[in-house]
């Protein structure tokens, strides 16, 4: 698959926030991926930082304030506004975030908003309290309703020194956010795709719990591919080391009971439901209340089964599509078949968690799906973006039949 950046032009405008320096890497990454980007400063921003390493990473001159208009640069400007596929401002601050919500155009960057027809993303990063104030909600509300996308800022720690939400998204989120602008495909709008993904977490007591070795990874980039194509996407997630995919409702969980609750509580919504998570089977019964004390002679833990999520949702789908994965050690094609009817299911996507190379905490997957109506797909190794994507697309193609009427 080619990259959705490749080739596009695009327009990196930097306003003058302490996250002006997270551009560069930004940058970086739009090049990396071969984006031909042309990088505007506001006065601010040269005080963060210099034109120069922005020049130089995108090999190209910085659209600046302090050009000289005598310069063939400025009508270069004008032709690089009207050649760009969108416009990415990062980080925006509230000041520029209120400049193109009131159609101001008092320098180079709010003006160059008002000219071009590029899509425009915002990419928010201030103190925590400005972006809460309701001026600047206002102003995030008319441009979102204008068509603008604005991204919400990440929470954590602040450069005022308090803590709260006004950080820049990370890079990889940005660069989602961008893709989904860029890309043509939305065939998932108007969906509503219910995912799960990761481990869950059964204590044992306060400290300790069993879990798995899932990642997370393949739920988190199906949820990003569904977000990507148009849908909206609700994750439900057990506790893995990765940052929520842009996007998606997040809902973060920690023990199956938990996650079947959540699960739940959004299936009456959902138009497609796709269960990645690696839900421990059983939980211990009795949970310690206190922390379970060393040096015992011998310790029992006695298990009891955690409820099949999956099953529940089978039996309440109503209209719902229903995508479920197996985790096989051997015979893995005659398990998944057993496995989807056993569970009640429309599709099951199945890995050999035997290999160590895919599967669990890798970067790549290769998978067999099997369908309720007798089909087979054998999905190579390669990237698990692509196994979403491949996935997703099975979907499509597996609802269009069962939706269409019976021939006569
Ligand atoms: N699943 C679930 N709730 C559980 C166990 C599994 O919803 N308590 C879901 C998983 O999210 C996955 C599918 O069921 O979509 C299959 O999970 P897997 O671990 O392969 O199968 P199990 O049902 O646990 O069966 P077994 O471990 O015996 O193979």
């Amino acid at each position: 698959m080619t990259d959705a950046l490749a080739g596009k032009q695009l327009i990196l405008g930097v306003t003058g926030s302490i996250a002006a320096y997270k551009a560069v890497y930004l940058l970086r990454e739009l090049t990396r991926r071969r984006a031909e980007v042309a990088v505007c400063l506001t006065e601010h921003a040269h005080q963060f930082v210099g034109p120069l390493t922005f020049r130089t990473l995108s090999g190209r001159p910085v659209l600046t304030d302090l050009f000289d208009p005598q310069s063939d640069d400025a009508v270069e400007h004008v032709a690089i506004a009207e050649r760009a596929h969108a416009i990415v401002v990062a980080p925006a601050t509230a000041n520029v975030i209120a400049k193109a919500a009131h159609g101001l155009a008092d320098d180079f960057l709010s003006t160059l908003l008002l000219a071009a027809r590029a899509p425009v993303l915002f990419v928010p990063a201030m103190d925590g309290a400005m972006w809460d104030h309701p001026a600047v909600q206002a102003n995030v509300r008319t441009l979102r309703a204008r068509g603008a996308t604005v991204l919400e800022p990440d929470a954590g720690a602040l450069a005022s020194g308090l803590a709260g939400k006004g950080r820049l998204p990370e890079i990889e989120h940005i660069v989602e956010a961008l893709v989904r602008l860029l890309s043509p495909v939305k065939d998932l709008a108007g969906e509503r795709v219910l995912i799960t993904a990761g481990p869950t977490r059964e204590a044992i007591d306060p400290v300790r719990y069993i879990s798995n070795r899932s990642s997370g990874k393949m739920g988190y980039a199906l949820a990003t591919a569904a977000f990507r194509r148009g849908a909206e996407v609700v994750l439900v997630s057990g506790p893995t080391a990765i940052s929520p995919p842009p996007g998606a409702v997040f809902v973060p969980v920690q023990s199956a009971e938990e996650m079947r609750e959540a699960v739940l509580q959004h299936l009456g919504t959902a138009t497609i439901v796709i269960k990645a998570a690696a839900v421990a089977d059983y939980r211990p019964k009795a949970p310690a209340p206190e922390k379970i004390k060393s040096r015992q002679e011998r310790l029992v833990l006695e298990l009891t089964p955690n409820p099949d999520i999956l099953k529940q949702v089978a039996a309440l789908r109503g209209s719902a599509f229903i995508v479920g994965f197996a985790a096989e050690t051997r015979d893995v094609a005659e398990r998944a078949v057993e496995k989807l009817h056993e569970k009640g299911i429309d599709l099951l996507v199945a890995n050999d968690i035997s290999r160590q190379d895919i599967g669990f905490d890798a970067d790549e997957n290769e998978v067999l799906l099997v369908d309720r109506w007798g089909g087979t797909e054998h999905l190579s190794r390669r990237p698990k973006s692509a196994i979403a994507d491949a996935i997703l697309d099975r979907v499509r193609v597996l609802r269009a039949q069962a939706q269409a009427p019976a021939p006569r």
